[in-house]
């Protein structure tokens, strides 16, 4: 049996230790004394991940102490999906925002999901209700509907598939059919519309839907939601950046609208400007997604310049921090629930999702 003291010396290690490991990745990012708190947060993270058989989901748009922390696994929204469906642990800590840890709790129905702060949502699954879906379904009778991701339970369950920013144009492919409803983001399905020939339809609530007829070309309906963080960049700010560093290669997330999509060099998920940033020879790289993602890639790539534009973040992902991580294992707290009829209809969109490749 350990002596009652034994546990925190093992600790104040592990914080140094921590400490050291942060200092080496972030010293150009984080001041000092905040690095050495948040070490201190971590390590007792590490400790109760222990202690509860749990582990920590973290998103690319992670605070760049948590993210080079405490995560056992990190990525995109899809990269998550997966690795929530693989664990055997007791319990996920989901440092993202709800749809991600609704999503984690709907493939782990017995396992205790806890997402660190209440008020992690996002514009995008604020933007539709399923009623707004039932009635798109009626006006398009038989058509599949896709639903992003970030979409909350209830609306995945109207749907017959979902699909993340990472294999959008795959899912829509694969579905049968002259068309496809496309929800909610207004600039996601004119991004896809483009990469796979489709044309574009967004019906006015309230209209008769009668323009549509089987056989017509093939097109993608779509609704007007948006992200609140992507739907700020302009072609301007490429055109700024462009004209100070003409060497920049520009990435945009397919949130953004498609003029910014077209006038930047790559667009793809989270991950994958991860990927090209990691990959490519320029050495200077302007990220058009949420801004901490910059932190993280530059705290691995220290050869390579980030711009970014840090008056643009996400609200709902940075409440996200390593102390509310702590507090959600220490008290077992936010629990995530989901309705089991809800949680069933929405497990076979998103299985349908995770069975194409
Ligand atoms: P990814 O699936 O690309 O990680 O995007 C999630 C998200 O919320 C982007 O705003
Ligand atoms: Fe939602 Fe946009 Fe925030 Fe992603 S960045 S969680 S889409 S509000």
């Amino acid at each position: 049996m350990a002596f009652p003291f034994e546990r925190d010396i093992s600790r104040e290690t592990c914080a140094k230790v921590m400490y050291a490991k942060l200092k080496a990745k972030l010293a150009d990012t984080v001041p000092d004394f905040e690095l050495k708190m948040k070490a201190e947060a971590a390590a007792c993270v590490n400790e109760l991940k222990k202690n509860k058989n749990a582990i920590v989901l973290g998103h690319n748009y992670m605070e760049p102490a948590l993210f080079h922390s405490v995560p056992d696994f990190t990525g995109d929204s899809l990269e998550l999906c997966r690795a929530a469906a693989e664990t055997d642990a007791d319990i996920i800590v989901f440092c993202g925002v709800r749809f991600m840890a609704e999503t984690a709790k709907i493939l782990n129905p017995d396992k205790t999901v806890l997402l660190p702060s209440e008020k992690a949502g996002c514009s995008l699954a604020e933007s539709i209700t399923p009623d707004d879906v039932r009635s798109l379904k009626e006006r398009f009778p038989g058509v599949p509907v896709v639903a992003y991701i970030n979409t909350y339970a209830d609306l995945k369950a109207e749907a017959d598939a979902c699909c993340t920013s990472a294999n959008a144009a795959r899912v829509v492919e694969a579905l049968d059919g002259d068309a496809v409803i496309l929800i909610p983001d207004g600039f996601l399905t004119r991004n896809v519309a483009k990469e796979t020939g489709r044309t574009v339809l967004f019906p006015k609530p309230g209209g008769n839907g009668g323009y549509w007829m089987a056989g017509d070309d093939l097109q993608l309906i779509g609704w007007e939601g948006r992200c609140e963080v992507h739907e700020k960049f302009q072609v301007q700010d490429i055109e700024n950046a462009r004209a100070q560093f003409p060497d920049v290669k520009v990435l945009a997330h397919p949130e953004c609208s498609p003029e910014v999509v077209e006038a930047s060099d790559f667009s793809g998920s989270t991950s994958a400007m991860i990927r090209y940033v990691e990959e490519s020879d320029a050495t200077r790289h302007l990220l058009l997604t949420e801004c901490t993602m910059g932190d993280n890639v530059a705290a691995v790539n220290p050869d390579k310049e980030m711009l970014r534009l840090c008056s643009v973040r996400c609200p709902h992902m940075n409440q996200i921090t390593v102390e509310n991580t702590r507090t959600a294992l220490m008290k077992n707290q936010f629990v995530i629930e989901v309705d089991e009829d809800i949680a069933r209809r929405a497990r076979k969109a998103i299985d349908r999702m995770m069975a194409i490749q």
